[in-house]
């Protein structure tokens, strides 16, 4: 799909022939500008109640006098905001759905001009509206078939916008590459097949790829990690995928993904109920792929590293058992009470691994804990991070990007949940607190280097009606990368 930025005013709009014309406007819009007929409609309609002027509203038109394009489809927005201009391209977009919309004009009839942030987010909601999953349902009715979209702005603005399309076509592929992978089944999407995908993208972006097996891992002595693959059958893997962008002498930041691809629980077995979500437990991998190739695609000069541990977290006469004692690669040894606690596991050698790229910061993102869900819900991501710049940072790449998070609290007290008697230290602690005591599990490998962590439990996948992976949090991580590049 194609996206461009055209010089258009209104009256450029009417004059346009393509398949459909979407405006979007707010309570504040001025239908005068419309032109005689259509400004006629827009009074119509307005006074016989047939357009709000609120966020989620459309009006869809076939072929209103006074315009060349076939569909006119007014969307509002609650504010000039992105985020509202995102929620009111979304609404337009499905009023057009099923519509034979091949090229689509976007204009704007908000009070203050359009951005970076407008011109990203339209990007990201024509992506949405056109995703469809078929890896494992080729008969899923195929995609709209919108082949291209112009945005209109004025000569001030179309600089920006060209940016704003750039960058969003490059999230909107990390998006959709995240997407896909957390859509999959756990028995296609292996260890081994996220092991395929990135050296796929490797090959087709530019990065370097190592992926090391059972006996690697076994041999660099990551004994957490192996005690949570050992009743699998599937192989376990260790990705390592970079992007140089910068001199080889400046310190990389190392994204650390969860690749559990499929999270039983283990001997101590997960309810039936829902079990099958369990498949999104690589969504933290996922989006170190996904990030990797909006990296790629925008170039920042920046260097960074991914690192995924992947495997599958299985019960069976192999299984590690509550009460295993294991070392881990730093030489801490760790008490599993609980099996299902076991993405602290493979991530805490893959953390104390990232020791050797002497990193300027390590962001792990994982489906860490249910307590997560419960602390926040399905719209942030949890931040736990100990550097207030970098937690800034992240805070405000989450906002700009649409994809927020919010900080949780690190202190020594709740290190206490974790002692053991028979270990260094335990992999669980009680209920109270639970994405706090994982992420101070974590804390504990990482002294060597600034780190943040980010629980996206709540917000890789979204269960009811359109049950289906977000993509997040690509966007963030994207954004505070090419952020941190300057
Ligand atoms: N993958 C789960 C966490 C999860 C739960 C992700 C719900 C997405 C939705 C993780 O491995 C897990 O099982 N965590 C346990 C930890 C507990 C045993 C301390 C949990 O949250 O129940
Ligand atoms: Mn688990
Ligand atoms: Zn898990």
């Amino acid at each position: 799909m194609d996206f461009e930025v055209v010089r258009a005013g209104p009256k450029q709009w009417r004059e346009t022939a393509c398949d459909a014309l979407l405006i979007v406007v707010d309570e504040h819009a001025d239908g005068e500008v419309l032109g005689k007929e259509l400004g006629a409609i827009w009074k119509q309609a307005l006074d016989d109640g047939d357009l709000a002027l609120e966020a989620g509203r459309t009006l869809y038109l076939h072929r209103p006098a006074g315009v060349k394009a076939a569909r006119v489809v007014f969307a509002a927005a609650a504010s000039a905001t992105p985020k509202a201009f995102r929620a009111a391209v979304a609404a337009g977009l499905a009023a057009i759905k099923g519509g034979g919309t091949g090229e689509l004009l976007v204009g704007s009839l908000l009070k203050g001009a359009l951005g970076v942030g407008h011109a990203q987010a339209l990007v990201a909601a024509v992506a949405e509206a056109v995703y469809v999953y078929r890896h494992t349902k080729p008969s899923a009715k195929s995609a709209p078939k919108l082949k291209r979209v112009a945005l209109a702005g004025d000569a001030a603005e179309v600089e920006a916008l060209r940016a704003g399309l750039a960058r969003g076509e490059a999230l909107a592929a990390g998006v959709g590459l995240a997407r896909e992978l957390v859509n999959r089944p756990g028995n296609h999407c292996t260890p081994s097949d996220l092991a395929a995908e990135a050296r796929r993208l490797a090959r087709s972006h530019g990065l370097q790829v190592e992926v090391l097996g059972r006996k690697e891992i076994e041999k660099l002595g990551m004994g957490c990690f192996l005690a949570v693959t050992q009743a699998s059958h599937q192989p376990p893997k260790f990705i390592v995928l970079e992007y140089r962008g910068a001199r080889k002498s400046q310190p990389p930041v190392v994204l650390v993904g969860k690749g559990i691809t499929f999270d039983t629980g283990g001997v101590s077995l997960k309810p039936a109920p829902d079990m099958d979500e369990m498949k999104t437990d690589m969504g933290g991998a996922a989006s170190v792929l996904g990030t990797l190739r909006a990296v790629a695609a925008a170039k920042p000069a920046i260097n960074v590293i991914g690192l995924i541990p992947t495997c599958e977290n299985m019960p069976g006469g192999a299984a590690v058992k509550p009460g295993d004692v294991v070392t881990s690669l730093s030489g801490q040894t760790v008490e599993i009470l609980n099996t299902d606690a076991e993405g602290r596991l493979i991530l805490c050698d893959a953390l104390t691994y990232a020791e050797r790229f002497e990193p300027a910061l390590v962001i792990d993102i994982a489906t860490l804990t249910g307590a997560c869900v419960v602390a926040l819900g399905h719209h942030r991501s949890g931040l736990f991070c100990a550097d207030d710049t970098v937690a800034a940072a992240l805070l405000a790449a989450g906002e700009t990007a649409l994809d927020p998070c919010w900080r949780m609290p690190l202190d020594v007290e709740y290190d206490e949940a974790l002692k053991s008697n028979f270990a260094d230290m335990a992999n669980v602690g009680p209920r109270a607190g639970g994405a706090i005591t994982a992420a101070m599990f974590l804390k504990r490998y990482t002294a060597k280097y600034p780190w943040a962590h980010l629980d996206i439990a709540g917000v890789a996948f979204k269960g009811g009606a359109n049950k289906g992976a977000t993509g997040r949090p690509v966007p963030l991580l994207t954004q505070f990368l090419l952020d941190r590049a300057g």
